[in-house]
This record gives C-alpha cells, sequence and structure tokens, in this order.
C-alpha cells in the first residue's frame, strides 16, 4: 500500500477529501500530517481519523529530524494541500518529484507569495475573469512554479462573491487533488 504524508496549515477540507477517498479504495494511507499550526482544524481530522501528526517551525522544518520522520513514513507523494511556506531545499533534494501542491487559480495566474485563499479570489473577480480554477502542480523552489500536472476550470458567475467562487473552487479541489494523486500513485 502507498503512504502519503499531507502538509496543511488550515481547515484541512482537502487533507480530509483525500483521506477519505484513500479509505474508500484502500490503495494508499496517509501515515502523518505536518502542520506549522499547533490549533489548525486539520489537525481535529489527524486526531479523529487517528493519523500521527508533527507540528513543524521555521527551523525544524529544515533539520535532519523532520527528514528522518519523513523518510520513515516511505512516502510515495508528500502532498501540500494549504501549506503556506516554502518547502526547505533539504526536502525538495530528499524527495524529488515526490511533492506536489494544489493552488485555487489557474496558474500562471494569480500564484507567488501572500497568493493564497480569498486574495486569490479578489483578484479573480477584481480582474473581471469569466472563469478560474484549480491548479495540481510539482513543487520546486519558488512559490506556485512548478511543472503543473492537472488544471481543472469553473465559470466564474457575473453575482459571484469571493465566498461563493471559494465554494466552486473548493468543490474542484475536493474531486480532482484525490483523483491525480491516485494517477501519480499509478505511473
Ligand atoms: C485550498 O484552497 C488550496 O487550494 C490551497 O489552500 C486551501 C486549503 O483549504 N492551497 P483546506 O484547508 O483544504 O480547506
Amino acid at each position: 500500500m502507498h503512504s502519503i504524508v499531507i502538509f496543511a496549515s488550515g481547515k484541512g477540507s482537502n487533507a480530509n477529501a483525500i483521506i477519505q477517498y484513500f479509505k474508500r479504495s484502500g490503495q494508499a494511507k496517509v501515515a502523518l500530517i505536518v502542520s506549522n499550526k499547533a490549533d489548525a482544524a486539520v489537525l481535529d481530522i489527524a486526531r479523529n481519523e487517528h493519523i500521527p501528526f508533527l507540528i513543524v517551525d521555521k527551523q525544524s522544518i529544515k533539520e535532519t529530524l523532520l527528514i528522518d520522520q519523513l523518510t520513515e513514513c516511505k512516502p510515495s507523494l508528500i502532498v501540500l494541500a494549504g501549506f503556506l511556506w516554502k518547502i526547505p531545499d533539504s526536502l525538495l533534494h530528499t524527495f524529488p518529484g515526490k511533492i506536489i501542491n494544489i493552488h485555487p487559480a489557474l496558474l500562471p495566474l494569480h500564484g507567488g507569495k501572500g497568493m493564497y485563499g480569498h486574495h486569490v479570489h479578489n483578484a479573480v473577480l477584481t480582474g473581471k475573469e469569466k472563469e478560474s480554477g484549480i491548479t495540481v502542480h510539482y513543487v520546486n523552489e519558488k512559490y506556485d512554479d512548478g511543472n503543473i500536472i492537472l488544471q481543472a476550470r469553473c465559470t466564474v458567475q457575473p453575482n459571484d462573491t469571493s465566498d461563493t467562487l471559494a465554494g466552486r473552487i473548493h468543490a474542484l479541489e475536493h474531486y480532482y487533488y484525490p483523483r491525480t494523486i491516485e494517477f501519480l500513485l499509478t505511473q
């Protein structure tokens, strides 16, 4: 069975979609959740699902102890799902081609430092764009910059608010992120 590690620091709705999807398929298990926020809601999901978790800070995320803990999980993929920090070179070098991220827009549009959540959706609405969507991509040393694996689109409605657009984007994420992971695991 494949092992997946999730890095997440927010609500964890994507983490939950991934956990539930692979509980059903039996093809992979989420072995560890890594967060930089001790009070993140995603950790309640970890507790309910009996998934071990680790809290990292700016220092410990670079240390060999974390690399050792991750290596012990033998992850087929490290999946970022609402993790806002840059991934240090030490992790990129230890897990080449194995770290992926999801971004709530059609990269290269609306990516980069500080572009997350409502900042992204407000930029789409301010730009009067007709569509938005999601991007799953490999992680490299820059924000939201690695090779794109999958994009899925949705229409922006004339009366959309940042919240309604976020809801449509989340629905796309919850459907496509687990399935993209499944696709990568079977390559
Ligand atoms: C998602 O919209 C994802 O695109 C972005 O962070 C958000 C995380 O949401 N990278 P959640 O915590 O999974 O609900």
